[in-house]
This record gives C-alpha cells, sequence and structure tokens, in this order.
C-alpha cells in the first residue's frame, strides 16, 4: 500500500506541477489560454488526490478531513474553470491570475496545513 501511495504522490505532485507550469508559462504581456498542460495538470492531480486519500483512509492513520475537503473544493473550482475556457481562443487575464492563485493555494494549504494523515 506504501508503494502504491508513493507512486500516487509521485503523479499527483507532475499533476499540479503541469497545472502550475501550464499558467505560467503565458505569465507577461500576451493573451492567455487553457493549454493542455493545464487541463492534463488539474484532471491528474484531482484523480490521484482522491485516489491518495482513498489509500490513507484504507490504511490505520487518521485521515484530516477539513483539510481534504478544502483541497477538494479549490480543485473542484479549478477543474470547473479550466474545463469550461477549455475551447475559447483566449481567456481574460484576471481569469488566469484567479487560476495561479488557486492553484498556488492548494500548494500552501497541502504544505502550510498540518499533516493530512497521522
Ligand atoms: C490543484 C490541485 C492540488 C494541488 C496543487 C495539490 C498539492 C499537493 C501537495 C503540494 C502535496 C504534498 C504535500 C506534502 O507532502 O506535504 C499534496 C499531497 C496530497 N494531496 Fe493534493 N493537491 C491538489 C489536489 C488534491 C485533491 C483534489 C485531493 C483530494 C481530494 C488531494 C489530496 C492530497 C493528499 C491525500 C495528499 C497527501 C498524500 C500523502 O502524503 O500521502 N490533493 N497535494
Amino acid at each position: 500500500m506504501e508503494t502504491l501511495r508513493l507512486v500516487l504522490l509521485i503523479l499527483h505532485i507532475l499533476g499540479y506541477a503541469a497545472l502550475i507550469g501550464g499558467l505560467l508559462v503565458q505569465m507577461g504581456p500576451g493573451d492567455k489560454k487553457v493549454n493542455s498542460a493545464m487541463r492534463d495538470g488539474i484532471g491528474v492531480a484531482f484523480l490521484t488526490g482522491l485516489a491518495l486519500v482513498g489509500v490513507l483512509e484504507a490504511g490505520d492513520g487518521s485521515v484530516n478531513h477539513a483539510k481534504v475537503a478544502v483541497k477538494l473544493v479549490i480543485a473542484l473550482v479549478l477543474l470547473v474553470l479550466v474545463m469550461a475556457n477549455l475551447r475559447k481562443e483566449k481567456i481574460p487575464a484576471g481569469l488566469w491570475a484567479g487560476m495561479l492563485v488557486l492553484a498556488i493555494a492548494n500548494v500552501g494549504v497541502a504544505v502550510l496545513w498540518s499533516p493530512i494523515h497521522s
């Protein structure tokens, strides 16, 4: 089970790295849009996050449900924003900035809030 958790965690990190990378590569002047790195990144981060919760719940430690809930809501908003704007030629800079702030906020929640499982 520990091997599965670690493999999922690696995929989870690659997922949100792709999401944040897909956002940051568009920093500066110029039109913003939802690119494939953002689409695949949030998809992978979301699914592996849910799977990680499943693995932790199956373990014998306790899971911090409040933290999971906050991460789930932030990631769900990101998923909806990415999917709703996937086909648009360009998106407002404010939406791009909002998605970047949400993604970084979820990293902050993950790292700064006490461990998700004990
Ligand atoms: C944009 C979306 C997300 C970002 C940026 C993100 C970020 C992170 C980061 C930085 C870690 C490592 C934290 C650490 O090891 O201290 C982590 C771990 C974790 N994340 Fe996420 N996450 C996202 C979405 C989700 C979702 C939707 C869930 C589930 C509902 C989730 C559940 C977890 C769990 C359970 C772990 C701990 C894994 C472990 O240590 O076994 N994450 N996440």
